[in-house]
């Protein structure tokens, strides 16, 4: 049996192998990220073969219309840039311009399993750096103008083709009062006709625009990276959290039984700074608090995400389903880890080791196989995640 399961281990280690060899266009993962990840933009013929999308233009619009969708549309007309943001009305579509306009929807791996499935492709890079799928579609001529973006991405087509223009150019500015981030002085250095399952890795502040060549789809990987002073606000609000929940009794109060007559009653005193200053110089913090801090922080979910709740079953039945399907995160879902310490959309829990390798498992690789053996800390834990709709039953 245990010869049997390391064998499909290696194998799937195989397969994964010749995936990434074809994704990143025969290059190895180090290879990439030491070369051109960061650094220099990517193009990739055929990085997935007979890819063709992962839904239709139809299935697109359906989700620009529901209501926790972020989705925009950015429609050119006489020179201008015009956007629009959705949840949209059916019957938009129906009124656009044959030409010359774009839909994107946000975060479509929070709809779509095919689509979370796309994202483990790019497991290579950790998934702390991963934001969303984005998927467009436009008729000919369309696309969301020259820009470029603060964050790395992977630009995979799907159906159709789409003509990218590129440029490394110093100068970024924006035109000034349009309602989207738009170049004003584009200068194209390299010209790509991407087709089904082509790829563009583009680094952070590398010029683009996309102009659809008849009808076409592109699925864009999206990182993030925050910004060192979002960093900073956040931590500190974090901080301010941990200190709320600090004893506030007698001993911890200001006190001056050494007070000294002050000539001026209006006057704060060398000694009262002194004395806050010693107060305040206790507020410290280590690694393990920036580590606590950051898994918080990184999956926490976007405002607009809500987790759907099933109904609720006991233990006991969880208990069977879970040993006969096995159970994964569920599409909305964060995992991270870090050490001990494990972070669930927002949420820290720090693991008995006896369960770290199944947690790791299904931080890794989302799901969990089903099996005979779990201790009841892992199960009541998963059951409580389960209730609050981060975990689903795997299909069997
Ligand atoms: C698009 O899909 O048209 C836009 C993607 C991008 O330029 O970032
Ligand atoms: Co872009």
């Amino acid at each position: 049996m245990r010869y049997h399961a390391d064998m499909k281990k290696n194998l799937a280690h195989v397969d994964k192998k010749q995936q990434l060899a074809s994704l990143l266009g025969g290059i190895s993962p180090e290879h990439f990220l030491a070369d051109y990840w960061q650094k220099k933009p990517l193009l990739i013929r055929a990085a997935i073969p007979s890819f063709q999308g992962l839904l239709d233009p139809n299935e697109l619009a359906g989700l620009a219309c529901e209501d926790e969708v972020q989705s925009r549309l950015v429609i050119q007309q006489r020179g201008k840039w015009k956007l629009e943001s959705g949840p949209f009305e059916e019957n938009r579509f129906a009124k656009l311009p044959e030409t010359n306009w774009t839909l994107l929807v946000q975060s479509v791996n929070h709809h779509l399993q095919e689509a979370t499935d796309l994202l483990q492709h790019f497991d290579f890079i950790p998934h702390a750096r991963l934001d969303d799928l984005m998927v467009s579609y436009a008729p000919d001529g369309g696309g969301v103008g020259p820009h470029f973006d603060s964050y790395d991405v992977f630009l995979l087509q799907g159906q159709g083709k789409r003509l990218w223009r590129v440029s490394e150019q110093d100068d970024l500015s924006l035109v000034d009062g349009a309602p989207l981030r738009i170049l004003e002085n584009f200068q194209v250095e390299q010209e790509y006709l991407l087709e089904a399952g082509d790829m563009l890795y583009l680094p952070p502040h590398v010029a683009h625009w996309g102009i659809a060549v008849g009808d076409c789809m592109t699925y864009s990987i999206g990182f993030r990276a925050p910004a060192a002073k979002e960093l900073t606000q956040e931590f500190l609000s974090f901080l301010h959290d941990d200190i709320a929940s600090m004893q506030s009794g007698a001993g911890n109060m200001y006190s001056d039984p050494d007070l000294e007559l002050q000539n001026q009653p209006a006057e704060i005193s060398a000694q009262m700074v002194n004395k806050v200053h010693n107060i305040l110089s206790n507020i410290r913090w280590d690694k393990h608090d920036v580590a606590r801090f950051l898994g918080k922080y990184l999956s926490e979910p976007k405002p607009d995400v809500f987790f759907d709740t099933p109904k609720p079953i006991t233990m006991k039945i969880f208990t069977e389903r879970l040993k006969k399907n096995g159970i994964q995160l569920s599409l909305k879902s964060q995992m991270l880890f870090h050490e001990e310490y494990c972070f669930i959309n927002g949420e820290l829990v720090e693991q008995a080791s006896a369960d770290i390798e199944a947690i790791r498992m299904l931080a890794n690789q989302r799901k969990i196989p089903p099996q005979d053996f779990y201790t009841n800390a892992l199960v009541t834990q998963l059951h409580a995640w389960y209730l609050s709709g981060y975990l689903v039953f795997s299909k069997q």
